[in-house]
């Protein structure tokens, strides 16, 4: 069915992505690139920028339709619906190249998300993109981050929404003061290559040193993750800086190995290793439980984690490692702040399946 929808769109004039019968919505305009020749970016994106040095910490912001959208839990993922079954999980074909770029030069995850989801029929999608970017509306969105400030490098991915970007990217990047920073497109789409979206990000993202992007055909994607290799490669950018020491995790016969932060709170608490504590599993995403000490220093906190985050939460003076669920809409998103302190950077199969109190124990 996929299959039957991306024929159709080579075959239907781009008019249909953007649903501008009349003719006279400018953003509609411009001839899409030639089906024919899909992935070759139409804008000009002259390269000319280069990774400027910091401390090489990289965000991986990304909207897909799937995780903006309330789809029914049976979903069929052959049905257009922009959804790719990765070893049994959904995920939306923007996410898929987002993933591949951290597992090739590491980084946070971030999905944008609207505070409203879009609807699920595709004809419903098409006319309200086709509303929003014609009166340039900025949907509200669900998440801010607070510490942009810790990012050098911002990848922002998106799909080609009617040769454009969705207008949920152009709510991202004009919510935050990037000018100092690298900023790097990656779209894909459905044989229409970038289209303007690269002008588009350069545009939103004021002053900031934008790379060059790569255009991914969805139909590509599950098969394209040495493409975006090379073209990380090709465009300078490393694995960015391990953010600390490493340490060691045991609890109910696994050990674990991750990383630690190097901030005063964090290396306040690992003066406390060997540390043990008793943790107990909440919410099918995390791990938590009290500190044996309260430590002194302490940091404002964020609403969000990343899988595999270590984190102390100064209200409740507990510790926790979230091993899953980052990405669910109910259940990714905290009502305590969290400061994280460290990473789990191997496998974190094991915590879905070990008892649901134990204790644990940090070392170096
Ligand atoms: C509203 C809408 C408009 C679209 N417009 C285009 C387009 O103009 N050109 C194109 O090649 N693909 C277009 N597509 C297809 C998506 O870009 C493509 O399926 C993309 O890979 C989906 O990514 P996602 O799963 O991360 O949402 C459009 C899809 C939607 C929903």
């Amino acid at each position: 069915m996929k299959r039957l929808f991306i024929s159709l769109l080579l075959l239907i004039p781009v008019m249909t992505f953007a649903g501008c019968s009349d003719g006279n919505d400018g953003p509609q305009t411009n001839l899409p690139e030639t089906p024919g020749n899909p992935g070759n970016d139409n804008d000009d994106n002259d390269n000319s920028g280069t990774v400027t040095p910091g401390n090489g910490k990289i965000l991986i912001a990304y909207f897909s339709r799937w995780g903006n959208t309330n789809y029914s839990a049976d979903v069929d993922a052959s049905t257009g619906a922009s959804i790719i079954v990765d070893k049994g999980t959904h995920r939306g074909t923007t996410e898929v190249v987002a993933r591949y770029i951290q597992t090739a030069v590491g980084g946070d995850l971030h999905l944008i998300e609207t505070s409203d989801p879009y609807p699920t029929e595709f004809d419903d999608v098409r006319d309200q993109n086709h509303a929003e970017q014609a009166a340039g509306t900025l949907p509200e969105l669900k998440n801010y981050i607070e510490n942009i400030d810790q990012y050098d490098i911002v990848f922002i991915g998106y799909p080609n929404w009617a040769l454009d970007v969705p207008q949920a990217i152009r709510s991202f990047l004009s919510s935050y003061d990037l000018s100092s920073k690298t900023v790097v497109p990656f779209c894909t789409n459905d044989g229409y290559g970038a289209g303007r979206t690269y002008n588009s990000v350069r545009e939103e993202a004021t002053g900031a040193n934008i790379l060059e992007g790569i255009a991914i055909e969805a139909s590509n994607v599950p098969s394209a993750e040495s493409q975006v290799q090379n073209w990380l490669e090709r465009i300078g950018i490393e694995r960015e800086d391990p953010q600390g020491a490493s340490i060691r995790i045991t609890a109910g016969g696994h050990t674990f190995t991750g990383e630690w932060l190097d901030t005063p709170l964090a290396n306040e608490i690992r003066g406390m290793f060997p540390l043990t504590a008793t943790l107990g599993r909440y919410g099918g995403r995390e791990y938590y439980g009290s500190m044996p000490q309260r430590p002194t220093h302490t940091e404002e906190g964020q609403l969000r984690f990343e899988n595999g985050d270590i984190t102390y939460c100064p209200s409740n003076n507990t510790i926790a490692i979230f091993y899953a669920k980052a990405d669910d809409p109910d259940m990714g998103q905290l009502t305590m702040r969290i400061i994280p302190i460290g990473k789990v950077t191997s496998d974190l199969a094991p915590f879905n399946e070990m008892d649901s109190r134990l204790e644990f124990t940090f070392d170096n």
